[in-house]
């Protein structure tokens, strides 16, 4: 196939480097046109490495005169909002990066400028396209665990880790940029994960999220972000995020009436096993056990154990999903397959945007002290954030 879809890159910095260059290098019905970034030596040095005609250190000439069809914008989260719908009035098809936007305003006006302008937006949530999250969620597709009525995503990540050692810029430590950060960077990933998973749109929210462990000249954002979710169907789901544990702790909890799915990072799960548990309580025979338990499910005893038994024992199952083709890769082949054959994206601008809804409710609920409804009335705007002037 040739590499038709003339792909850029907003935002030259870690995570670009990580993931998205990478990615649409792999692909071959795509290839990386142009790149942006205000440092002039990070756009030059990306476009040579990764191949780009062009570079750009303005992102509305970059946006305006590249050419590009499709752009994945990886800038500081206060830049979102402006980048995004320049891209849409231009009709460029858009990634944005979690948190898409920082007030829930910020996110609509994003969605909308897409929708007005037919353009595909997706939500560069990577759990998504984790092969355990995939298998979770067509294991509760198929019934197999029963009603899912509690569920719970905890992301827990120092600092340090990321902004030490990877990041680009200090941005996620200023809050007049970033806008929070237990609660709207790791805390993007939990609540969208459970939300997809549960499928489900959130009725209302309540939580805390607040400044615990760093010294105020360090950051001001919040540090540990706690939330409960209520479903429109009633089901619960709870998420917890800190930035202060060194271990790194991702895991999904997903309690249904028949059964119980967990799933954890590949990279640090506190057991060092593999990355995800079924159980279910419905009863199998051999036949017609859902393939993937089948395929995962070995003997405990004995390997003629499932002739001498004609039912299938019900027990925990632990699985270990192929690490490769990754998240990104999934991620982005998904995208350029919508873009070309005109589908929806798996995370939709909606999705994105009603996740900063629910964090955003969740630092009124600490006003008000109770449950906040969504949708939101009015807009939000996290403590010490600044948004930047909307451009239309
Ligand atoms: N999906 C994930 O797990 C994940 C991981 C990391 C980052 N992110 C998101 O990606 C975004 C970027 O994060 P990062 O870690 O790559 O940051 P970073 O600090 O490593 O890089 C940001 C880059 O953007 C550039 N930049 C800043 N302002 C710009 C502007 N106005 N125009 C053009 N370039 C500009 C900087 O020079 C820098 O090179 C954030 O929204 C973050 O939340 C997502």
């Amino acid at each position: 196939m040739a590499k038709d879809v003339k792909m850029g890159v907003l935002g030259c910095g870690s995570i670009a480097e990580i993931a998205h260059f990478p990615s649409i290098d792999r692909r071959s019905e795509a290839a990386l046109h142009a790149v942006c970034d205000i440092d002039r030596k990070t756009a030059e040095a990306a476009a040579k490495k990764w191949g780009a005609e062009k570079w750009y250190t303005d992102y509305r000439e970059f946006l305006d005169k590249s050419g590009i069809d499709g752009v994945i914008i990886a800038t500081p989260n206060n830049g979102h909002r402006n980048e995004a719908v320049r891209a849409a009035k231009n009709k460029i098809h858009v990634i944005v990066e979690k948190p898409v936007a920082v007030t829930n305003y910020e996110a609509w006006d994003i969605v909308k400028a897409c929708r007005d302008n037919n353009v595909k937006l997706m939500v560069g949530c990577d759990r998504r396209f984790w092969t355990h999250n995939q298998w979770a969620k067509q294991l509760i597709e198929e019934g197999i665990i029963g009603n899912l009525l509690m569920s719970r995503a905890c992301l827990h990540e120092h600092w340090y880790n990321y902004q030490n050692h990877v990041a680009k810029t200090p941005f996620r430590l200023d809050c007049k940029i970033a806008g929070g950060a237990a609660i709207n960077d790791t805390g993007a990933h939990a609540i969208d994960l459970l939300t997809w998973l549960n499928g489900q749109k959130v009725k209302r929210s309540v939580g805390v999220a607040k400044r615990m462990a760093m010294p105020a000249e360090y950051t001001l954002c919040d540090d540990t972000a706690l939330l409960i979710m209520e479903f429109e169907n009633g089901a619960m789901g709870t998420v917890s995020c800190n930035r202060f544990s060194p271990a790194v702790n991702q895991v999904t909890e997903l309690c249904g009436t028949e059964g119980t799915i967990f799933t954890c990072t590949d990279a640090t799960n506190p057991f060092q096993s593999w990355p995800m548990a079924v159980y279910t309580s419905k009863e199998y025979t051999n036949e017609n056990l859902p393939k993937l338990l089948k395929d995962y499910r070995w003997p405990e005893l004995f390997w003629v154990e499932d002739i001498m038994h004609e039912k299938v024992r019900n027990r925990w199952v632990p699985m270990c999903p192929p690490r490769y083709p990754n998240n990104y890769d999934r991620m982005t082949e998904h995208y350029l397959d919508c873009i070309i054959n005109d589908k929806e994206p798996l995370v939709s601008g909606e999705d994105g945007a009603r996740s900063i809804e629910v964090m955003c409710a969740t630092l009124k609920s600490m006003e008000t002290g109770t449950w906040v409804e969504l949708p939101l009335k009015e807009e939000i705007i996290p403590p010490y954030y600044e948004p930047l002037p909307k451009e239309d």
